[in-house]
C-alpha cells in the first residue's frame, strides 16, 4: 500500500498541470462588446483588463473574499474606480438599477408598515422596488423642474414614512438642499435614484453621494451604458452592509464571513444582484468616460440655451444647478398642447429633433398615474400585498391612488416639449439648433423680455 500524504507519503497531485482558462474566453466576449460599438481601442482595453484573469474571480469587479473592505486594500478596480469618481467610502456593482433600489430600500429599513415618498415623475422601478420590499410608495408632485417638489414631499410625510428616493433625471438633478432638510429633519432616510443622470453634480457634488444611498443603472438606455448593469454608493458602513447582504445571498462578505450577526440587522435573507466580471470590464472602462459624456453634452446644451430668447407663452424648466446639469434634452413648457404640437411640428420640419406627449399619449411609466402595477396595488402573490398587510393597518395606513393627486405632474407632463441633444454637436450645430429654437418660438410666441428665463 502507497504511504499516505498525510503520514509522509508522496502527494498524488502535487499541482494543476494545465493552464486555468477563463470560463467564457475572450473571443465571445469580444463579439458582444463589437455588438455594442466599441471601438477597437476601446476593445483592445477591454481585452487586456480581462485577459489575465480566470473570470470567475476576476479582480475587475468582485474580488471581495480577499478584500472585502476599502480600508484593507483598494479593492476590486471597478469599485475603486466608482468610489473614486463619486467621492463615496463604498460602491457595490449590482446586476441593474432596479436591483440596486431594491437592495438600498432593504438597507434603508424598508417593508411592511412603511411608506417611502417617491416623485410623481421618474421611473416606475424606483415604486417598484418599494413595494418589492413590502413598503407603500406614496407619490408626492413635482415643481417646474420636473423634479421632487420639497414642500410637495413634505407634506406626504407620515408617521409611517422611513424614506425619501428623489429621482435625478433626463440629465437634471433634484433640489437636493432643502430636500435634505426636511429628511433630516424628519430623520428620514434619503436614497437619490441617479438612473438618468450620472455624473450630474449638485452645488458641486456628484449625485449618489448627497443622499444616504445613491442608485445608478448602466443599461444600454442611459449615457453611459455598458449593456445591464447597476451600481449603489453611499457613505455608510452598516447601509453598505446591509445592501451586500441583499445583493448577494451566501455572499456575507465580512473580515469573519461566517460570524454571527454583530448588530440587530446585520444578516437577513437576500437575492442575487451580482453584476458579471464581464460587464464590469465594460463598464469600468464606461465609467472612465463619464465625465467627457457630461462635459460634452453640459457644453451643447448651456451653448444653446444662452442664445435662447424668451417668450410669453414660454416657460423653460427649471434648472436646480447650473452648473450641475447635465443637460442631454432641453425641455420647456408652451402655454398650450396646442400651442405645443404647433411648435413640435415646426421644430421637426426645421431638422430639430423635438417632441411633446400630448393629453392623447398612451401610458407611460415615467408619470405617477400610469405606473398601473403599482397604483393598482397589485400583490405580487396572494396575502402578500404591502398595502393590505395588517402591520400597515394597524398604522393607520390607507393610500390611495388616483389621476389628480400630482396636479403639477398631470399637467406639465403632458405638454412639455424634449428637444434631444447630441454630445457630439459642433459649436456650429448648437449655434443651429439654437437659431431654428428661437425661430420658431418668434414665429408662434410673444416676444418677452420679463418673461421666464432659460438659466437661473
Ligand atoms: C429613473 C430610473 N430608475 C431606475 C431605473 C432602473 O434601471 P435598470 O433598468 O437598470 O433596472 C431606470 C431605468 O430606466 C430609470 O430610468
Amino acid at each position: 500500500m502507497e504511504k499516505l500524504a498525510i503520514d509522509g507519503g508522496t502527494k498524488a497531485f502535487p499541482g494543476m498541470k494545465g493552464k486555468n482558462q477563463p470560463k467564457i474566453g475572450m473571443e465571445e466576449f469580444i463579439s458582444i462588446a463589437e455588438r455594442f460599438g466599441f471601438s477597437s481601442a476601446a476593445l483592445q482595453r477591454i481585452s487586456a483588463a480581462v485577459s489575465d484573469d480566470d473570470l470567475t474571480h476576476g479582480e475587475v469587479n468582485f474580488a471581495r473574499y480577499y478584500c472585502p473592505f476599502p480600508e484593507l486594500v483598494k479593492g476590486p478596480k471597478y469599485e475603486a474606480l466608482a468610489r473614486e469618481k463619486f467621492g463615496v467610502k463604498f460602491a457595490l456593482p449590482v446586476s441593474s438599477g432596479t436591483g440596486a433600489l431594491h437592495a438600498a430600500f432593504i438597507a434603508a429599513g424598508v417593508g411592511p408598515g412603511t411608506e417611502v415618498i417617491v416623485p410623481a415623475v421618474g421611473f416606475m422601478a424606483t415604486s417598484a422596488a418599494v413595494v418589492m420590499c413590502g413598503g407603500v410608495p406614496v407619490f408626492a408632485d413635482v415643481d417646474e423642474s420636473l423634479h421632487l417638489d420639497p414642500k410637495a414631499f413634505e407634506k406626504r410625510i407620515t408617521p409611517r414614512t422611513v424614506a425619501v428616493a428623489p429621482t435625478h433625471h433626463w440629465g437634471g438633478v433634484a433640489d437636493m438642499d432643502p430636500i435634505l432638510a426636511v429628511a433630516r429633519k424628519h430623520h428620514l432616510k434619503v436614497i437619490e435614484d441617479c438612473a438618468q443622470s450620472p455624473g450630474g453634480k449638485y452645488q458641486g457634488r456628484y449625485v449618489g453621494s448627497l443622499g444616504d444611498i445613491g442608485c445608478f443603472s448602466i443599461s444600454c438606455y442611459k449615457i453611459i451604458g455598458g449593456g445591464e448593469g447597476g451600481l449603489l454608493t453611499t457613505n455608510d458602513e452598516r447601509l453598505y452592509e446591509r445592501a451586500c447582504q441583499l445583493a448577494e445571498c451566501g455572499g456575507l462578505w465580512r473580515q469573519d464571513r461566517f460570524a454571527p450577526p454583530r448588530y440587530e440587522g446585520e444578516l437577513f435573507v437576500g437575492t442575487n444582484y451580482r453584476l458579471s466580471e464581464l460587464e464590469s470590464s465594460v463598464d469600468l472602462i464606461q465609467l472612465q468616460k463619464l465625465d467627457g459624456v457630461v462635459q460634452r453634452h453640459h457644453d451643447v446644451w448651456l451653448r444653446i440655451s444662452k442664445q435662447l430668447k424668451t417668450f410669453k407663452e414660454i416657460v423653460p424648466q427649471k434648472i436646480n444647478d447650473l452648473a450641475g446639469h447635465i443637460g442631454y434634452m432641453l425641455r420647456f413648457f408652451p402655454a398650450t398642447v396646442q400651442l405645443g404640437e404647433k411648435i413640435v411640428a415646426a421644430l421637426k420640419a426645421e431638422g430639430v429633433g423635438a417632441g411633446m406627449r400630448g393629453p392623447k399619449a398612451g401610458p407611460d411609466w415615467h408619470q405617477y398615474a400610469d405606473m398601473f402595477p403599482v397604483i393598482l396595488k397589485t400583490p405580487t402573490a396572494a396575502d402578500a400585498s404591502p398595502f393590505t398587510d395588517p402591520r400597515y393597518l394597524a398604522k393607520g395606513g390607507q393610500v390611495e391612488y388616483k389621476n389628480g393627486d400630482c396636479p403639477v405632474a398631470d399637467d406639465l407632463y403632458n405638454r412639455a416639449i424634449a428637444v434631444g441633444l447630441n454630445q457630439w454637436y459642433s459649436p456650429e450645430d448648437a449655434d443651429a439648433v439654437a437659431a431654428a429654437l428661437n425661430k420658431v418660438l418668434a414665429a408662434y410666441c410673444t416676444a418677452d423680455a420679463k418673461a421666464a428665463r432659460w438659466l437661473p
